[in-house]
């Protein structure tokens, strides 16, 4: 790079613009903006040019060796999101390249979202809207679409980070009972939600809700399958904000088919987007998102700054606020 020269950073995505202006006063930004993200090979392309900084959606980019070994200036992977399985971290690492993320700035939104799929599949909101405009609505009827309590039941919350806690805090205004599962105890959250730690298995058989919130990791992946879901209650509805890879999909979709269990509320698939013609989007009995977790004006503009705030101190030499690799920075 010559003297003075601004670095430049690759969006792949036109990301909300409350991150963006920030971007454009430090470095020449390139943002695609087509109308869906950027094609692989424009990603390559970019780094291939001399990108320093890359501002790149989880999961649908995948910052992965090919990608690094094009990629001689690069410096800095910010993902406008919490997630990072779409990055090949330790590679990151290796080559000193900062990987950062967003944490913080979804977790409450993200929160809402489980719940909204919960209630929806719990009263068969989306059946019940369908029904209305259809005209096949004579009369109130007794039996018409009859639910699921959401008060009083139990809720299984699996992985109590930020977003499992943020779901549980909400659950006590439902009068729930709390379980979670997840690798170490979460005594603050115990504290603050009243939520009791048990096994996997256990929060599986006593539960009428499971909300998954776990990070996708290795230890993760395909967490949710055939056994599992036979382990739920006939009448349990699963509720996945997580990510897609941590249920086996093609069993999930078994299991709604034969009445393993209830319900599933699903935001989120093993590839994204889903194919319409997909074994589980063929079960009348589930509710789907197109991952909209994060959806809101307020918090993709938060998302947006956050994610270009840390490429910007990753090229300014400063330690990034979020850095999901640490061990790449001595101050
Ligand atoms: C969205 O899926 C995120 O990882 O934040």
């Amino acid at each position: 790079m010559a003297t003075g020269a601004r670095p430049k950073v690759f969006c792949s995505w036109g990301f909300p613009e409350a991150g963006l202006a920030i971007l454009r006063e430090h470095a020449d930004v390139q943002v695609w903006d087509g109308p869906d993200g950027a094609p692989r090979d424009v990603l390559l392309d970019a780094l291939r040019n001399g990108a320093a900084g890359v501002l790149a959606l989880p999961p649908t980019d995948r910052l992965n060796v090919e990608a690094m070994d094009l990629a001689p200036d690069l410096k800095v992977i910010s993902g406008f999101g919490v997630g990072f399985d779409y990055v090949d971290v330790p590679e990151a690492t290796r080559r000193g390249i900062a990987v950062c993320n967003t944490p913080g700035t979804l977790t409450e939104t993200t929160a809402d979202q489980a719940w909204a799929l919960m209630l929806g599949a719990a009263r068969h909101v989306p059946e019940g809207d369908r029904y209305v405009r259809s005209g096949e609505w004579r009369k109130y009827e007794p039996a018409l679409l009859l639910g699921t309590d959401i008060h009083g039941a139990t809720l299984g919350v699996v992985g109590m980070g930020a977003i499992g806690t943020a779901v549980a805090r909400r659950a006590r205004g439902f009068g729930m009972r709390i379980l979670y599962a997840g690798r170490s105890r979460r005594p603050e959250a115990e504290a603050e939600t009243g939520a009791v730690h048990v096994p996997l298995d256990d929060l599986l058989r006593q539960s009428d809700f499971v909300s998954l919130n776990c990070a996708l990791t290795a230890e993760t992946r395909g967490l949710i399958g055939t056994r599992e879901l036979e382990l739920m209650k006939p009448t349990a509805i699963l509720v996945n904000t997580a990510r897609g890879g941590v249920v086996k999909q093609a069993e999930l979709a078994a299991a709604l088919r034969a009445g393993t269990i209830a319900s599933a509320a699903i935001d989120v698939f093993e590839v994204e987007p889903v194919a319409h013609d997909d074994a589980l989007v063929a079960c009348k009995n589930a509710v789907f998102a197109p991952h909209l977790g994060s959806a809101t004006f307020a918090t993709r503009a938060r998302m947006s700054r956050v994610a270009c705030e840390n490429i910007v101190a990753a090229l300014e030499g400063r330690r990034p606020p979020f850095l999901v690799n640490p061990a790449v920075w001595q101050d």
